[in-house]
């Protein structure tokens, strides 16, 4: 039995999610975690293989907050299943802390794949519930927008605690992710928002309320496939990211290159200080802006079209 999951992007609205305002994620079909379970020896048990890590080891013997252990708990817990005698293998393309979603991706394709080998499918809805509590572990409070976007795999206008609204393109919106070879540490971003929000509530309560009223006009924007506005809420989104302390002078000046070389708006990506930034790019316009942004340092830039 095998199963897949993309990776995701948050187009706009991070941070401001985890304190209830909307944010749009889209998933990154061409980065995939690919999840395959196969029927082992009588009496083996569930082995874990996380092959591009080298690492082995049967369910019995992983501690609480192992990850992938986790997910199978929760998953044969779901379906009042015993543990399979199986391995469970996991191959990814997705870098790790990268903002790319590579732990929802994890999650999302190895849930599918031990369900449909116990002959019990999950629904989307399933599949994201069961994510999000393996989420938590790897940081805290997650909102829940990585899980959604990657069980969905479909564009999403998302607010916390709410059915995702899943968003409808009409014309392929081309997007950069180019990482800047410093890992995103969610926790650490997170943990610092909220902190500094603490000592100064009413300057972070006026950057969340402006940043989730950018998102709906991008939702607007995206729907109307008005990329220049799109591109335009996506500077402003950055620098308010900016203001609420998750950039990195690394991070702004991939932003900046990318908007210098043409893309239509640019901005970091997922939890900032470190990982990605995210530049939305016209028809031709991909090759010079790819360019521009290894000149200006990316360790690596995936390109990649929501439809
Ligand atoms: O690094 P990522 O893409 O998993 O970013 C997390 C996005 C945040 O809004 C910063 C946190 C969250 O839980 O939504």
């Amino acid at each position: 039995m095998e199963s897949s999951a993309p990776g995701k992007v948050i187009l706009c609205g991070e941070h401001s999610v985890v304190y209830g305002q909307p944010a749009i994620a889209v998933p990154v079909t061409g980065l995939r975690c690919r999840a395959r379970v196969e029927p082992a020896m009588p009496g083996s048990g569930l082995l874990l293989v996380a092959a591009d890590l080298n690492q082995r080891t049967s369910l019995r013997n992983t501690a609480p907050e192992h990850p992938l252990g986790a997910l199978a708990r929760l998953v044969l817990e779901h379906l009042h299943c015993g543990e399979p005698d199986a391995v469970l293998t996991i191959h990814s393309d997705l870098p790790i802390a990268a903002g790319l979603g590579s732990g929802a991706a994890v999650s999302v394709a190895a849930a599918r794949a031990l369900a449909g080998f116990l002959g019990q499918p999950l629904s989307e809805e399933v599949v994201s519930a069961l994510a999000y509590e393996v989420e938590k572990l790897h940081h805290g409070t997650p909102s829940g927008i990585d899980n959604t976007v990657i069980a969905w795999e479909r564009p999403v206008f998302f607010v916390k605690g709410q059915a995702p609204e899943v968003l409808a393109i009409s014309a392929p919106l081309r997007l950069l992710v180019a990482d800047s070879g410093f890992p995103a540490a969610t926790r650490e971003a997170v943990t610092g928002v909220r902190q500094r929000r603490e000592s100064d509530p009413d300057f972070y309560a006026a950057r969340f309320s402006q940043i989730g009223a950018l998102v709906k006009l991008a939702r607007t924007a995206l729907e109307q496939q008005d990329f220049a506005a799109l591109g335009r809420l996506m500077d402003a989104n950055h620098a308010l990211l900016v203001e609420i302390g998750v950039s990195t002078p690394r991070l702004d000046t991939l932003v900046l290159a990318a908007r210098k070389a043409g893309a239509l708006g640019a901005k970091l990506t997922g939890s900032g200080m470190g990982g990605n930034i995210l530049a939305l790019v016209p028809m031709e316009g991909a090759p010079v802006v790819v360019e521009a942004l290894y000149a200006a340092g990316a360790v690596h830039v995936w390109q990649t079209v929501t439809e």
